[in-house]
């Protein structure tokens, strides 16, 4: 007999002749595939991580682009060295510390709250306006500091579209990612649901507070949704999850979905392809792993299929 092919099986194997995608279990992945492509777009629910999930890591000279917490970084350096310095002198520390393969989770939380609580303090003492913050997205954008993954434009679009709820996940800060893509996209698209670090600001439009609980990147987790039951709720009947991030906490974001019942996490490896022993992780934590992957390709693919 001829050998026919569900969705879920053709989809899989033409994901698997791309060079960055890897598997560990193309047949669990190719099952989930066809159920969710059977489901249709009305089960669908996508949560992403922004920072070097929806926005690059890399500029086209190999440099590496900033974060949302790095836009502060960016503008500091230019109209107050020193802060821009103490900014520096954080990311130096604390960076190595988030992707160091020697320390496990529990042992790496206190240095990330300790980074995340000193950076918001410098910011709040630097008294930034609303319209200073927006001018700091607009010269990072101008100065391609911050890009979207090719094909991000395309695929929100094509989310807002088919109304299918994005959630956006972040441990950067909220205002800097309603800005950057409502200059990007020339307007926040409905279906985005944010969850991150907010600035508030006072009536002089000054930052005062951020909001509570801290999100860093190994709290994305049930402690900080405790305030979004009824979006879940309200989106229940959603019980296909696209899940999309680059670190490995991002892979348990999923964590406020009331009834799911088949979820695929594509994860961006953007780290060195010669350590095994991080990306065996990110293969154990993710469906699908995409190496030194710039585009949206791979979701793109999987969304055109369900839709
Ligand atoms: P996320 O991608 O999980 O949302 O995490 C946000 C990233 O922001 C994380 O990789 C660390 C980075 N970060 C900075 O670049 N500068 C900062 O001041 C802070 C607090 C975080």
């Amino acid at each position: 007999r001829f050998l026919e092919l569900n969705s879920g099986e053709s989809l899989i194997r033409a994901l698997l002749k791309l060079p960055q995608v890897c598997i560990r279990n193309p047949t669990s992945v190719s099952q989930k595939l066809e159920s969710m492509i059977n489901g249709g777009k009305n089960t669908l629910q996508i949560i992403s991580d922004f920072d070097y999930t929806l926005s690059k890591i890399t500029g086209s000279n190999g440099e590496r682009l900033s974060t949302t917490h790095g836009v502060f970084d960016d503008n500091a350096k230019r109209i107050d060295p020193e802060l821009g310095k103490k900014f520096e002198d954080l990311r130096a520390k604390f960076y190595p510390i988030e992707f160091s393969p020697n320390l496990s989770i529990s042992e790496k939380i206190p240095f990330m709250e300790e980074w995340w609580r000193t950076s918001h303090e410098y910011i709040l003492q630097s008294k930034f306006t609303k319209q200073q913050v927006r001018q700091f997205v607009d010269t990072s954008r101008k100065q391609n500091r911050i890009q979207l993954r090719d094909g991000v434009p395309a695929f929100l679009l094509a989310l807002e579209c088919h109304r299918i709820p994005l959630v956006l996940f972040s441990a950067g800060i909220g205002n800097v990612i309603e800005i950057y893509l409502d200059m990007e996209l020339h307007k926040v698209p409905k279906n985005i649901h944010l969850i991150s670090n907010m600035m508030r600001f006072d009536q002089q439009d000054v930052v005062a507070s951020f909001s509570e609980p801290l999100i860093h990147t190994f709290c994305k987790n049930s402690s900080v949704i405790r305030d979004e039951h009824d979006f879940f709720h309200h989106i229940a009947n959603r019980t296909h999850v696209l899940l999309l991030g680059d670190s490995l906490g991002d892979s348990h974001m999923d964590v406020g979905v009331e009834r799911s019942e088949t979820t695929i996490k594509i994860g961006f490896y953007n780290g060195n392809t010669q350590d095994t022993n991080l990306l065996e992780h990110y293969l154990e934590g993710y469906d699908i792993v995409l190496l030194q992957d710039d585009t949206m390709t791979v979701p793109q693919m999987i969304l055109d299929e369900i839709v």
